[in-house]
């Protein structure tokens, strides 16, 4: 397919920089990003690959209210840790541009400008809400009140975080503005918006009959869009942080977050090469790929092709949106908000020297067909069982038994084997489906061809036993010896998109080229070319450092159930029916004092109690042993109702009832009054 093409541009999502990236981000967009561009590049293609940070939008200016700075002090921060989690993971975009630069200033807004001038917008006026003490008007975000679904009282104009609802502000109860507390009001706005429905026709011919190798996923999701029927899009929002419009009467309004960013694309591009931008943007012979996460593909397959179609002026359209499903950690939905996720720049921090673990494990599990997940138990057996003890393995056992017995020079390649020649044939293949999978967006598969090559090579060092041969038949020994060094210079290329720091360590160590086209070739390593020290690929990771990742994820997970919790037990249980008050003064409660408490064998709830009413000593067995421990309730003054009928609960009379107050989850606490008093006083 790509073959009419000249150069591929790649372009990854711009992560809002709002928060560092964790490793949804990664397994969604940025690895298999980064695998399909360095994998080009291997082959001499040309490319270009972009990315940078989102720095508009209203989460960011919420975020600046919370921490008392402003929107440009909370991008400032994160455009630092984001760019440089990247680096950290091999991830090296030819540039890494902000959309609060200058330049993205003048793009966006021109790109507005001429949509503008040409009439390509409809104006709308709507009723929007308003704050009447900040005298601004309020984004959804803004807005917070109940949610008419669950009842929490902290849920979002646009959604509830607690049951997940979308919802609009117009739904919530109690709506009040986030700036100042006061209750929003209805005001009329005006602002632009690009008519969608009129591309709706363009759009079904140029993807849904144009583009039917698109990713399932993606292709479904356009096709539900269109088949909903699109609607105008407003472009523009009443905000103070974006891009201002440019159009005179446009005082106080922005440019919309989601029309601004992918023209940051754009304006990277131009940023970075400002003579030669329009060869990456306006050339039919560019193959444009936009690597994204499930969320943003209306944006990238509808949106934002309809605004460049509406531009026209020779701008090209992606000729694929190869879109991620979502990663979930430790079988949980990752929440930034809820601190559930894996931070790149903290695993950088605890993980040095395993970035490439980090990019395998994602790769080797990557959500490329449905939401899939992310465990550490998991990661540590796919670093122990396969990095290190396949592809590892192999390397080390290939380069130590050279320098063993043959002084670190590449011994002479002698005659064939049926063994040796199986091998060698299995190579070519393994790279020809790399190559299909790659280019086909499936790196899952693709990861599984390379480590496929490195199964052959340790199958055939483990089949053939060098260490053995050696101590009889040296000139076979260095054909199986050459040959598996051949396999580990095979490694050495095929790896280079999937775990790049170890695949350029194996290159340093055997002295090979990086080429994709000799990958397989034989005799890529000369017999006497001489390889340096051998070194371990990968460390086998233990338990322990497992276990502190997995002590964290608990810890969060302990602090949620426990707020759920307190939550639960703030729900009050609704009014019972009337009583009379001759109904009430039927029961004899009164105070009294515990003498002694026991458990009763075999159960978990129950206490047998010894009290002194006043009246008389008397069991009541009670069942708050999950609240409370024998030896806490003895010496407790309590309440009881004495006149309850008697019942024989485990084979012990009862006589009478603790008073118990039992909140919303089920837990208990016994009445006691508020000073001691005498037992046997009456209770009403
Ligand atoms: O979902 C996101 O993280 C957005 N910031 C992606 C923007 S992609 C592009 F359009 F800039
Ligand atoms: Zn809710």
């Amino acid at each position: 397919m790509d073959k009419q093409f000249k150069r591929t541009l790649v372009t990854c999502a711009l992560p809002y920089a709002n928060g560092p990236i964790h490793i949804g981000h990664l397994a969604g967009v940025y690895v298999p990003a980064d695998i399909y561009v360095r994998y080009l590049r291997m082959r001499g293609r040309e490319v270009l690959y972009v990315c940078g940070s989102d720095e508009h939008g209203v989460p960011i200016t919420i975020k600046a209210r919370q921490q008392g700075c402003s929107p440009q002090d909370i991008v400032d921060r994160y455009h630092g840790i984001i760019k440089d989690s990247f680096e950290g993971l091999g991830i090296h975009f030819d540039i890494y541009g902000r959309t609060s630069s200058e330049v993205h200033a003048r793009t966006s807004s021109g790109f507005f400008r001429k949509l503008y001038d040409e009439g390509k917008f409809i104006t709308k006026e709507s009723e929007q809400y308003y704050d009447p003490e900040a005298k601004t008007f309020l984004a959804d975000r803004y807005i917070v009140g109940t949610c008419p679904k669950c009842g929490n009282e902290g849920a979002y104009g646009d959604q509830c975080e607690k049951c997940g609802s979308t919802l609009s502000p117009e739904e919530l109860i109690n709506p009040k503005s986030k700036l100042s507390g006061a209750a929003p009001v209805k005001k009329k706005t005006t602002h632009w918006y690009l008519p969608l429905q009129d591309y709706e026709p363009w759009l079904r011919e140029w993807i849904l009959e144009g583009h039917t190798e698109w990713r399932s996923n993606v292709y479904g999701q356009v096709k539900s869009w269109l088949d909903g029927g699109l609607q105008p899009r407003a472009v523009t929002r009443d905000l103070d942080w974006g891009v201002p419009v440019p159009v005179e009467g446009a005082e106080g309004k922005v440019l919309y977050v989601w029309f601004d960013a992918p023209i940051g694309y754009i304006s990277n591009t131009k940023e970075l090469l400002p003579d030669s931008w329009e060869k990456w943007w306006k050339s039919p012979d560019t193959r444009l790929v936009h690597f994204i996460g499930k969320d943003n593909i209306v944006f990238h397959c509808i949106i934002f092709p309809s605004m460049l179609k509406a531009y026209g002026d020779g701008f090209i359209l992606p000729d694929n949106v190869p879109a991620n499903e979502f990663l979930n950690l430790e079988g949980d939905k990752i929440s930034t908000s809820r601190g559930w996720a894996v931070w790149a720049h903290e695993y950088l921090r605890d993980f040095p020297g395993k970035e490439d673990v980090l990019r395998y494990v994602l790769t080797a599990n990557a959500p490329e067909t449905k939401d899939n997940d992310f465990s550490w138990k998991d990661f540590q057996q796919r670093n122990n069982s396969e990095l290190v003890a396949i592809f590892g393995n192999f390397v080390n056992r290939a380069m130590v038994l050279t320098h063993k017995y043959f002084g670190g020079k590449v011994p002479a390649c002698g005659p064939l084997e049926d063994i040796d020649k199986e091998v060698l044939a299995e190579i070519p293949a393994l790279k020809a489906s790399m190559e299909k999978n790659i280019e086909g967006f499936k790196f899952r598969e693709a990861l599984k061809d390379a480590m496929g090559i490195a199964r052959v090579g340790n199958k055939y060092i483990s089949d053939t036993e060098p260490w053995k041969v050696a101590k009889t038949d040296l000139e076979r020994t260095a054909t199986i010896l050459n040959l598996s060094l051949q396999i580990c210079a095979d490694l050495a290329i095929a790896f280079e998109p999937f775990t790049p720091f170890a695949a350029k360590r194996l290159r340093e160590m055997l002295g090979s080229p990086l080429d994709w086209e000799i990958l397989g070739r034989p005799q890529l390593l000369p017999a006497g070319h001489q390889l340096g020290e051998a070194q371990l690929l990968f460390a086998k990771i233990e338990d322990d450092v497992i276990d502190v990742q997995l002590a964290r994820l608990d810890a969060i997970r302990a602090e949620r159930e426990a707020a759920a919790k307190a939550e639960a037990a703030k729900q009050v249980a609704p009014q019972k029916d009337e009583c009379t008050f001759d109904e009430f003064e039927k029961m004899d409660i009164r105070t009294a004092t515990v003498l002694e408490a026991e458990r009763v064998p075999k159960t978990d709830k129950l206490l047998k109690l010894t009290i002194d009413t006043g009246i008389d000593r008397r069991v009541i067995v009670s069942g708050i042993a999950e609240y409370y421990s024998p030896e806490a309730m003895v010496g407790k003054q309590i309440c009881i109702l004495a006149n309850l009928k008697p019942r024989t609960i485990r084979g012990i009379e009862s006589h009478g009832m603790i008073l118990m107050a039992k909140q919303g989850d089920g837990s208990m606490r016994f009445i006691t009054p508020e000073e001691a008093v005498c037992n046997g006083a009456q209770v009403g």
